[in-house]
C-alpha cells in the first residue's frame, strides 16, 4: 500500500472481528515499530503483547472502562524505556526524546497495522499505575500506549482536520 494512502485513510476502529490475529503479523508489528526513528537510535521502546482475557479486562479499567480494548484478540502495550534515554540524553532525553521516539513506533504499529488489514485505536487514556502493576512494569519504564489490533469490524468515516492554512507559519511563526 502506498504511503501517503495508508496516512490518509487509516481510521482509529473501534469494534473487532471474533478472528485471531497470527503470530507472525504481531510479529510483523513489532518489526515495523523497531524502524522508527529515534534519538541518537537508542530505541527506547518496549512492547508487551496481551492476549489473556483477564489481563484485558483489567486494562479496560485502567482505562476508564473503554470496552474496545477487551474485544481486540491482542492488545500491544508500548512503553518507553526512559532509563536508557537518559543514559543518553539525560533530562531531555527522558522527558522528550523517549517520548517522540515512542509515539513514532506507535505510529508505525498503525500504519503497519493499516497496511495489512488490521484495525488499531491509539488509547492514551489509561491510568499509569494501575497500568504498570497490571502488566508488571518495572520502574524507568512509562508506558505510553495501550493499541487493541484486530480485524476491523466497523468502517468509520473520516474525522475532519484543520485545514492547512490555519497551521503552517511561514518564516515566523
Ligand atoms: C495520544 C492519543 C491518545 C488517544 N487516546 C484515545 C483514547 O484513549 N481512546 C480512544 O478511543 N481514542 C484515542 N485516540 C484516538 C483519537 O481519538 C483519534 O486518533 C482521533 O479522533 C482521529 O481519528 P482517526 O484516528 O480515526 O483519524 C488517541 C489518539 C492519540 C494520538
Amino acid at each position: 500500500m502506498d504511503v501517503l494512502e495508508a496516512i490518509k485513510s487509516r481510521r482509529s476502529i473501534r469494534a473487532f472481528k471474533n478472528q485471531d490475529v497470527p503470530a507472525e503479523i504481531v510479529e510483523e508489528l513489532i518489526d515495523a515499530a523497531r524502524w522508527a526513528p529515534s534519538a541518537g537510535n537508542i530505541q527506547p521502546w518496549e512492547f508487551i503483547i496481551v492476549q489473556k482475557p483477564k489481563i484485558k479486562r483489567k486494562l479496560v479499567e485502567a482505562a476508564l472502562g473503554q470496552m474496545f480494548i477487551e474485544g481486540a484478540p491482542v492488545v500491544i502495550v508500548v512503553c518507553a524505556n526512559e532509563e536508557r534515554s537518559s543514559q543518553g540524553y539525560g533530562v531531555r532525553g527522558k522527558t522528550l526524546y523517549c517520548l517522540q521516539d515512542t509515539a513514532a513506533a506507535i505510529q508505525n504499529i498503525h500504519l503497519a497495522a493499516y497496511s495489512l488489514g488490521l484495525g488499531t485505536c491509539w488509547v492514551g487514556a489509561f491510568r499509569e499505575e494501575e497500568t504498570r502493576e497490571i502488566l508488571k512494569i518495572p520502574r524507568g519504564m512509562r508506558p505510553v500506549a495501550i493499541i487493541p489490533v484486530g480485524y476491523p469490524a466497523e468502517a468509520p468515516t473520516a474525522w475532519s482536520r484543520r485545514p492547512i492554512s490555519q497551521i503552517v507559519h511561514y518564516e515566523t511563526f
